[in-house]
């Protein structure tokens, strides 16, 4: 039994060490060096290259590195028949949380916009919101938009959240399934998106949904990239319907520089860095189910292959 490790990012020599860190009796490999393909039975993945998996006859599980997981359904070539995990834990939690509280206070206080009056040489006092007057919409109440939820909550924001499935989140007024779409969209002022990318959640973000918020809202999609219909995003933001959007995903990665986004001063981009698998808090869940596997026991994190999430 031994595990690979694919990735594009140059950040494979931190996983291996993490692991071999975590467990030097561990037999790890880069999936870029001269390794025993038949003996691999994990793959701990990360955007895989399409059709990497392959050359792997004996694989038992692929491993996500992040919570995502839309990318290995994306390869037709990966195996369909085995397990498929994916990384559950509080700091990537806590860091989307703390996010999406700094990127809504950067709105609310206007805070991006003096900052491009600084450079314009520009003194412009700017009307602010109060917290207790922003009521924030979260799309997905997961591992992720449950404690953001939360947080927001606690910090004073009027919070609503909308998921497939009902949930009970204090301080939260939860709306689930697409009935209730229209309704959690009218009251929502800050919008987040914070759902898995699947067949039913592409291209949600589009100008139908817009149309929903009420006008000047802000949107937030800190989930996938394949989520937002660009266009649609644009147009709201030029006829004024929305006042900004804040996005740290992108349809194509890094986001090509001919892209309209990078020149719209209504939109704040970050480079896909919202929160970030923190190698020294997730390799314990890795190796877990790497010694689960070997036993025949239930992973943890599974994904429901049914569900897409
Ligand atoms: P999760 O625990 O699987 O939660 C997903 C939530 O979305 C659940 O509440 C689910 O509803 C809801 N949902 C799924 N499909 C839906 C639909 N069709 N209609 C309504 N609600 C739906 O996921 P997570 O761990 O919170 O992560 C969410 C996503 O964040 C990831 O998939 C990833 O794309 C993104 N992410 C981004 C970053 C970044 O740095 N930007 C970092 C980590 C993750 P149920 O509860 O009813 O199933
Ligand atoms: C990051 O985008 C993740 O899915 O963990």
């Amino acid at each position: 039994m031994a595990i690979v490790i694919i990735r594009q990012d140059g950040k494979i020599d931190l996983w291996k060490n993490a692991l071999l860190e975590a467990d030097p009796l561990l037999e790890v490999y880069s999936y870029l060096e001269e390794h025993p393909k038949e003996a691999i039975t994990l793959a701990l993945i990360w955007k895989h290259p399409k059709g990497s998996l392959t050359p792997y006859k004996n694989l038992k599980c692929i491993a996500s590195a992040g919570a995502g997981v839309d990318y290995i359904f994306e390869d037709e070539t990966a195996p369909e028949d085995i397990p498929i995990t994916r990384i559950v834990d509080p700091y990537l939690a806590g860091d989307m949380s703390e996010h999406v509280l700094a990127t809504i206070l950067a709105y609310i206080k206007n805070l991006n916009a003096y900052k491009l009056n600084q450079f314009k040489n520009i003194w412009k006092p700017m009307d602010y919101k109060r917290i207790k007057d922003t009521t924030v919409g979260i799309m997905g109440l997961g591992e992720l938009g449950a404690l953001t939820a939360t947080d927001l909550s606690k910090a004073g924001f009027p919070v609503q959240g909308w998921s497939r499935s009902h949930k009970e989140i204090n301080g939260v007024s939860v709306f689930s399934g697409k009935d209730s779409l229209d309704a959690f969209l009218t009251t929502t002022g800050v919008l987040v998106c914070l759902l898995p990318l699947t067949p039913e959640t592409t291209g949600i973000l589009n100008k139908e949904l817009f149309k929903k918020l009420p006008n000047r809202a802000f949107v937030i999609n800190v989930a996938r990239g394949g989520h937002l219909v660009d266009e649609d995003l644009l147009e709201a933001l030029d006829n004024g319907h929305l006042s900004g959007a804040c996005l740290d995903v992108y349809h194509q990665e890094p986001l090509p520089k001919a892209h309209p986004f990078w020149n719209n001063e209504k939109i704040h981009m970050t480079p896909h860095y919202a929160s970030v698998s923190d190698t020294s808090s997730v390799i314990p869940q890795i190796i877990e189910n790497y010694k689960r596997l070997r036993k025949g026991e239930p992973l943890l994190n599974e994904v429901d292959r049914n569900k897409g999430y």
